[in-house]
């Protein structure tokens, strides 16, 4: 496969473990604010994202590609209201969409059909990220200040169940 689209993905294996040690994160910062509900959906968050990671990993090794695995790094964010979290995530995301954007260009460029049509899996997945964490925005923002609302949202929060990625390879 065209090598150039090898490294980048090879790159988002790491851009994707990254997450979800963010996520983590994000769910030990709600874990000790005593909101289960939020860790767990930020919990389930980790999750998906390492799940994306196996999958490049995996398309990669499909593809004959050698990977190389870096060093993950520390989460650096800092959060101070129950807010944060939530923009941070959303902000993370924009930028891991601009990444994904990224390689699909790259593998349309080099007419490598076949990582163009695996990475459409991610370019979706991409919208349902953004829009969950501009979901859970907008309802901080109209629930978070009242603390009857809140607990409903943090129960509503703690029924997010894991599932696989809809994408096997
Ligand atoms: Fe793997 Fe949330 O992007």
């Amino acid at each position: 496969m065209d090598k150039k689209v090898a490294g980048l993905l090879n790159e988002q294996i790491n851009k994707e473990l990254y997450s979800a040690y963010l996520y983590l994160d994000m769910a030990n910062f709600y874990a000790s604010k005593g909101l289960d509900g939020f860790a767990n959906w930020f919990e389930i968050q980790a999750r998906e994202e390492q799940d994306h990671a196996m999958l490049i990993y995996k398309y990669l090794h499909n593809n004959s590609q050698d990977v190389t695995l870096a060093a993950i790094a520390k989460p650096d964010k800092e959060f101070k209201t129950l807010s944060d979290p939530l923009t941070a995530a959303l902000a993370h995301e924009q930028y891991v969409t601009s990444l994904i954007n990224t390689i699909y260009e790259a593998a349309q460029e080099a007419k490598d059909h076949r990582a163009v049509q695996f990475l459409d899996w991610f370019i979706k997945e991409q919208g349902e990220e953004e829009m969950n964490s501009s979901n859970l925005i907008t309802k901080m923002g109209m629930f978070g200040g009242d603390p009857k609302a809140l607990y409903m949202m943090n129960s509503e929060l703690a029924g997010r169940v894991y599932s696989a990625p809809s994408l096997k390879l």
